[in-house]
């Protein structure tokens, strides 16, 4: 019988990933957009895990079933740790990319490239009923550049610069991306979890 687990996102582009990434697990992967009757969740935690372990919670008890969720933002390290789970609105509430991206110029502006540096968090939850959530984290490591650069992705991405790659992340095909980023790394690590829990769920 094919199980299925529970992701708590309505974000297509993200849905999509995690079904391809969760294939090989013969799991059904079931969002918030098949599920309009569980409401908008809250997230007002003060860390990357407490607002995934919210929506995985949340989601995992109105369902009855097992749940994944995510949390991610940029910490910069200059800035104590912000934007952090203000990531999606550092400038204002619904001010979009280009305003949060705008901010982050500004509020850096004398700051010099060795104090420049930032990371990407993932925190990835995984809600079970009557279980303990358990959780997987990614980082991706850069420096927050001085002008945006790029057109891939979305984000902070135009100024989230790799001195490794010589490159911002806005600079780098999707197939890269999702081997390098935080999110990538995160999944990966719960992909080992999951696989002790499901592999092979769908053949009996
Ligand atoms: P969420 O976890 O999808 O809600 O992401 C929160 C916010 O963090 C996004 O709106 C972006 O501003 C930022 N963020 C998270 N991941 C990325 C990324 O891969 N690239 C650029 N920005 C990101």
């Amino acid at each position: 019988m094919q199980q299925q687990i529970v992701l708590a996102s309505r974000n297509p582009g993200k849905i999509e990933e995690f079904r391809e990434l969760l294939a090989p697990l013969g799991l059904t992967v079931v969002s918030l957009l098949d599920l309009p009757e569980i409401p908008d969740i809250v997230e007002d935690g003060d860390t990357f895990y407490a607002n995934a372990r919210i929506k995985a919670e949340a989601v995992c008890q109105a369902t009855g079933l097992s749940t994944l969720a995510d949390d991610s933002g940029l910490v910069v390290h200059y800035l104590g740790g912000a934007p952090g789970v203000h990531s999606a609105r550092f400038a204002l509430p619904e001010a979009g990319d280009v305003a949060n991206n705008a901010k982050l110029l500004s509020v850096l502006e004398h700051v010099p490239e060795y104090k420049r540096q930032a990371h990407f968090t993932a925190v990835l939850a995984w809600a079970r009923p009557g279980g303990t959530t358990r959780f997987t984290t990614g980082r991706c490591f850069g420096v927050i550049a001085k002008r945006p650069r790029g057109d891939h992705g979305f984000g902070y991405d135009p100024l989230f610069y790799m001195p490794e790659l010589g490159k911002t992340m806005a600079e780098i095909d999707n197939e890269l991306k999702n081997q390098i980023s935080h999110r990538a790394k995160a999944t990966q690590h719960m992909l080992l979890m999951l696989n002790a829990t499901y592999s092979g769920c769908s053949a009996s």
